[in-house]
């Protein structure tokens, strides 16, 4: 967002608080009697529909229809909606609401399900229908009929602002794998879904001030803080091969697996013109070469030039509404930079979407906030980050806690006695909410004294981690959207004080110190060696801290597995030191990294991260046997075997990586073709398998503007992490492997 548009976005923020009564939903009638209107047949295709309804339509009413129609219910106020798009009542095409977001509905108080990344730390598609199943009953009991999720940004440095939001980390088949089934559910209720940000939105930007980024500040999000390499101003230059193996993948698969109905373009610009007027993105690749039928939706306030957007390729402008305003769009029609043939196109694909996903066919969803079951809904959240947890060290099997070995619990932080999430669009007010220490309070039970020490003051702190059995340390790493985090430690932002140095003190002090993380993503751990046990709970939703609770405490397994890289230090980070590839020079973004990203360049450059990508512990142990490697024409079939071999049952998280061979075309030593995850009883195995399919097995080919099977060695790995893999083959493909 340039400066005018954020000074805007300010005003109207200000004007919200004097605005009149908010919109709200109500049951219009939706498409009508198809004896009169021919259209509303159901049995006729979404595209045959919209033509018809289109060639009804004047041009001042088509010319009405792509802009949105609503100001203030972006800041997220109860019985608003994010978005509304007004209709046309004498043609039965309804008024359409809008709503965010990845981590559930963003006005007034919801269900808030754990961010995105704790989701991706799953490494479940079961959980991901979940998620998708809860954020859309509440979406439409709040009455809206397209939901803004889900969030597949790749994590390309872990500083940027909305890694919590990134569903699949830092890995594209990851990301893939959940946001498919997501989306199927989300659609599966009725809803549109939105996969966003249609691309190359992998950083927020940064600033002198972004140290002092704090919750409560509305002019982080619309990104008064950031200075430097903003969303809203820089151009991400992306080679082809980088962009069609790391960035695009997501978005294909939504469109080809998922029959996603909504795409939204991003803030900045992708190798010159901006997202939201990028022919080559909204037409060429998304249309034309994936087959992709529904409509694009520009993110807020990422237009710039009314004719250019309606040329190249977007459909609607949910928010201001001002370049596609009847106003502007007028006026680009008289100018010339656009005809009506752009509109109606527009038009048609916006129609055609609404019909493709049944909400012309149905009464509006009515907003009844009373019929949400917050009791039930609830319990959602916590089973879902209970799976999202990551243990990441467990020295000598410190944890699970035995309540009845102990007499005393410390816990302590900061974040321990509150609700702690990410900041912007994904940012959720909870009904209701169980913080951590009333988790572990929970768990616990009567026979053991919980003490609690908000850490402000690190030496009474320590005190009390010292007169007791263990110490909990709750510590949190703030992030938003709006702005980057100014370095990678606990310490950054500021505002919760010398987080490091409390872990330090109450280590010191109490040598079975547990450390529980609510990050957004990964951060510096210099205390790892003088701690116990360390987890990494994400923002962990409504009721993360009954997950955080039951998994200290042993009634769940520690089964999340890590969707990021967290490194030893921030200049192991890939883009550390290359201002010009992170945070950008003059507004460039130069991604040369290449394909290179998070664990892929680790491997490559053989750097030891503090905990690898995949990594995450268990209360059981695993151990893997019996690889299996079959080729079926282009696919290959990949067996392997599991047994639990601990002392207790758990989850395995078995995980398929491949090495391609490199040819001039360097490739990374391995990346994840597969996942699997099961429950295992003590003493029991079995077999798992991994299909992987012609495009596990190709990369794409820049010269030849295709994906090509490489010719030459491949090396097969099976294991526990990326970093942990027991299982080792290798198959050749055209040639024969030495
Ligand atoms: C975010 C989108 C979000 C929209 C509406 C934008 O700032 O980038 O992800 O859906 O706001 O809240």
């Amino acid at each position: 967002m340039n400066s005018f548009r954020a000074l805007t976005t300010l005003f109207l923020a200000g004007v919200c608080v004097l605005a009149a009564a908010p919109a709200l939903a109500t049951a219009e009638g939706r498409c009508g009697d198809p004896a009169e209107r021919p259209w509303c047949k159901p049995s006729l295709s979404p595209d045959r529909r919209a033509d018809l309804l289109l060639g009804q339509m004047t041009d001042s009413e088509k010319v009405s229809l792509l802009g949105g129609d609503e100001l203030t219910g972006v800041l997220g106020g109860q019985g608003t909606h994010t978005g509304t798009m007004d209709g046309v009542p004498r043609l039965g095409i309804p008024r359409i609401y809008l709503s965010d977001g990845p981590a559930g509905v963003r006005s007034g108080q919801a269900t808030a399900l754990p961010s995105p990344i704790a989701l991706g730390a799953t490494f479940d598609r079961h959980a991901a229908r979940q998620d998708a199943a809860v954020i859309a009953d509440e979406v439409i009991r709040k009455g809206n009929d397209i939901v803004f999720a889900p969030t597949v940004d790749i994590v390309r440095t872990p500083l940027a602002g909305r890694v919590f939001e990134a569903l699949g980390g830092e890995d594209p088949f990851l990301s893939t794998s959940l946001a498919v089934p997501w989306i199927k559910s989300a659609e599966g209720k009725g809803l549109i879904a939105t996969v966003k940000h249609y691309l190359g939105n992998n950083q927020e930007g940064t600033g002198p001030k972004a140290n002092e980024a704090m919750p409560g500040n509305p002019a982080i999000s619309i990104g008064t803080f950031a200075t430097v390499g903003k969303r809203g101003e820089i151009d991400a230059r992306i080679d082809q091969r980088t962009m069609r193996e790391m960035y695009l993948p997501m978005f294909e698969a939504a469109v080809k697996q998922a029959g996603v109905e909504a795409v939204m373009c991003a803030y900045n610009k992708v190798n010159g013109p901006w997202a939201c007027e990028n022919k080559t993105l909204l037409e060429n690749i998304l249309r034309k070469q994936w087959g992709f039928k529904g409509m694009t939706i520009a993110d807020y306030g990422a237009t710039h030039d009314t004719g250019a957007s309606l040329r190249n390729g977007l459909d609607i402008e949910p928010w201001p509404g001002v370049d596609y305003g009847t106003a502007a769009i007028t006026a680009a029609l008289a100018g010339g930079s656009a005809s009506m043939a752009d509109v109606d196109r527009h038009v048609q694909r916006y129609l055609r979407t609404l019909f493709a996903s049944g909400a012309m066919d149905r009464e509006a969803f009515p907003a009844d906030e009373d019929s949400i079951d917050r009791g039930g809904n609830a319990a959602k959240p916590a089973a879902i980050a209970e799976k999202g947890i990551v243990l990441l060290k467990n020295r000598r099997g410190i944890l699970p806690l035995n309540r009845g070995k102990l007499d005393s619990i410390a816990v302590i932080g900061p974040v321990a006695d509150r609700y702690f999430t990410g900041g912007g669009s994904s940012e959720i007010d909870p009904f209701q909410t169980t913080t951590a220490l009333a988790g572990i309070t929970k768990q616990a039970g009567s026979g053991v004294d919980v003490g609690f020490n908000d850490g402000a003051d690190p030496a009474q702190a320590a005190q009390l981690a010292g007169d007791s059995d263990v110490a909990v340390v709750v510590v949190g790493s703030w992030s938003s959207e709006g702005i980057d985090r100014a370095c990678l430690s606990l310490e950054c932002p500021s505002f919760l004080g010398d987080q490091d140095a409390l872990i330090r003190e109450v280590a010191a002090a109490n040598r079975n110190t547990v450390v529980v993380i609510e990050s957004g993503g990964p951060i510096l751990t210099p205390w790892r060696n003088q701690v116990g046990a360390i987890l990494e709970a994400w923002y962990p939703g409504s009721n993360g801290g009954t997950a955080i609770g039951r998994i200290l405490f042993g009634k769940a397994d520690a089964s999340g597995r890590l969707p990021v890289t967290f490194p030893r230090k921030e200049s192991d980070i890939p883009t550390y030191g290359e201002p010009s590839a992170y945070p950008g020079v003059d507004d460039v973004v130069k991604y040369k990294e290449g394909v290179f990203v998070g664990y892929r360049r680790y491997d490559r450059r053989k750097i030891k991260p503090a905990y690898e990508f995949g990594r995450g512990l268990s209360y059981a142990k695993f151990r893997f046997s019996k690889l299996k490697l079959k080729r079926h024409g282009p696919k290959l079939a990949v067996k392997a075997r599991v047994s639990n071999v601990g002392k207790r049952a758990g989850v395995a998280v078995p995980q398929l990586y491949l090495g391609l061979p490199s040819t001039n075309v360097k490739q990374p030593p391995r990346a994840l073709k597969g996942f699997a995850r099961i429950s295992l009883k003590r003493g029991k195995g079995r077999q798992v398998k991994f299909t992987v399919d012609k495009r596990g097995l190709s990369f794409w080919n820049a010269g030849k503007n295709r994906w090509q099977v490489a010719k030459g060695c491949y090396r097969v790995y099976v294991g526990a992490s990326s970093r942990k893999l027991p299982l080792r083959g290798k198959f050749g493909i055209g040639r024969k492997c030495r």
